[in-house]
C-alpha cells in the first residue's frame, strides 16, 4: 500500500514540486546520485573504478515527450562517453540509457526515434571502447525496449538489456537473451504492476528471480544480478560455481549508496562488481523508487522534513 503510493507519486507532477522544492530533499538525494553535474559524476567514477568497482553511469531522466529534451539527453550521452575515453575510465566504467528519455514516448515515431537515438548513444560507446546496457521501465514498455534491443544487437552484439524477475513473461525473456555474447541484467523490477502481469508477493518475486538466474547461469551469455539481497546473491555465486562459471564471465551490480560494505566484500571475494551510478538534475523518479523500495529510507526522508528549519 505504503509502496503503491510512492510509486504513484513518482509519476505526479505535483509531488514532484513539492519534493524538489523542500530544501532538505537535496542532502537525501546525494546518497544515492553523484550529483548534477558530468564533472562530478566522473569524480566518484574515478573514486569508485580506484576501489576496484566497475560502473554503469545514468543521465538521469525519463519519460520525455520533447524532442528536443530527447536529444538533448543523447548529446549529455555522447560528452559523456567522450569524456570516460578521454579520462581513461571508459576500461571499466560502461552507461545505461532509459529509452523513454530518448524519445520512446514522443507522440509521432516514439519507436523510431528511440531506436535512433540509442544507436548514436551506441556508436559513441564502441568510439569509447565500452558497452551500454537498457534499463528497463514499466511493463507497457517492455515489448518495445525488447524490440529496439534486437534491432540494435545487430549491429552492438555486447549492447545489455534489463530484465525483471517480477513480470511473468521474464523467465521466457531469459531463455532468449541468455545466448552467445548476451549481457542480461536481471533485477526484481521497480515499478507498480498489476497482477495480471506481475507477480505481487516478495516470495514469489523472490522464487521468480531464482529460476530466471537458473536460466542465466546455465545459458552462455553474461549474466548481471543486480540485487542487494542478501539471500540472492549467496545463490548467484552458489549458481555461478555449479554451472562451472568462473569470477570473470558473471558480475554483481547494486545501486550507488546501498550496501557499499557489501560491494567492499564482494570486490575482495574477487567478484566483479558494477555500480550503477546515476547523476544529473532530474532525479525525482529515480529517487522516489529509491524511497519506495524500503519504508526506513522513506522514514528517514518523513523525520528530515518534520524536522526542518
Ligand atoms: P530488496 O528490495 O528485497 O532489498 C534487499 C535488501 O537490499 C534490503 O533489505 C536492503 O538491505 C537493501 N536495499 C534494497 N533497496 C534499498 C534502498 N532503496 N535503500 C536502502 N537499502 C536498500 N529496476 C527496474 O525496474 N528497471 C531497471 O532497469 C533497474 N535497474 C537496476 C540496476 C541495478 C544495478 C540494480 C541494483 C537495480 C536495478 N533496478 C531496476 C531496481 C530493482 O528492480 C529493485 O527495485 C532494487 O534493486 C531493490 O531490489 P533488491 O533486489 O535489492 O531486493
Amino acid at each position: 500500500m505504503l509502496r503503491s503510493t510512492i510509486l504513484a507519486a513518482a509519476r505526479s507532477g505535483g509531488c514532484r514540486k513539492v519534493v524538489e522544492n523542500v530544501p532538505v530533499t537535496r542532502a537525501i538525494v546525494d546518497r544515492f546520485v553523484a550529483g548534477d553535474r558530468l564533472d562530478e559524476a566522473v569524480a566518484v567514477t574515478d573514486e569508485l573504478i580506484a576501489s576496484g568497482r566497475s560502473i554503469s553511469l545514468d543521465h538521469l531522466g525519463e519519460d520525455t515527450t520533447d524532442a528536443e529534451q530527447a536529444a538533448a539527453t543523447v548529446r549529455a550521452y555522447r560528452e559523456l562517453l567522450g569524456e570516460l575515453k578521454r579520462t581513461g575510465l571508459a576500461a571499466h566504467a560502461e552507461v545505461s540509457v532509459k529509452l523513454s528519455a530518448v524519445g520512446q514516448f514522443l507522440p509521432r515515431d516514439g519507436e523510431r526515434t528511440a531506436l535512433e537515438n540509442a544507436r548514436l548513444i551506441c556508436e559513441a560507446a564502441a568510439d569509447a571502447g565500452t558497452t551500454v546496457t537498457l534499463d528497463m521501465e514499466d511493463h507497457t514498455t517492455t515489448d518495445s525496449t525488447l524490440g529496439i534491443a534486437r534491432r540494435l544487437r545487430e549491429d552492438f552484439p555486447w549492447l545489455g538489456v534489463v530484465l525483471q524477475a517480477y513480470l511473468h513473461r521474464t523467465e521466457a525473456d531469459c531463455r532468449e537473451f541468455s545466448g552467445p555474447g548476451s549481457r542480461v541484467r536481471l533485477c526484481k523490477g521497480a515499478y507498480q504492476e498489476p497482477s495480471s502481469v506481475a507477480f505481487q508477493s516478495r516470495a514469489e518475486v523472490d522464487r521468480a528471480y531464482v529460476r530466471c538466474l537458473k536460466v542465466l547461469m546455465a545459458g552462455e551469455g553474461y549474466p548481471m544480478v543486480a540485487s542487494h539481497d542478501p539471500r540472492l546473491i549467496r545463490i548467484a555465486g552458489q549458481l555461478a560455481e555449479w554451472n562451472g562459471r568462473k569470477p570473470d564471465s558473471f558480475e554483481y551490480q547494486m545501486l550507488y549508496g546501498i550496501r557499499p560494505e557489501e560491494q567492499e566484500r564482494l570486490v575482495e571475494a574477487g567478484g566483479t562488481m558494477r555500480v550503477y551510478l546515476p547523476y544529473g538534475s532530474q532525479w525525482y523518479g529515480y529517487f522516489m523508487r529509491r524511497l519506495a523500495e524500503r519504508p526506513a529510507n522513506l522514514t528517514f526522508f518523513l523525520r528530515a522534513l518534520a524536522s526542518r528549519g
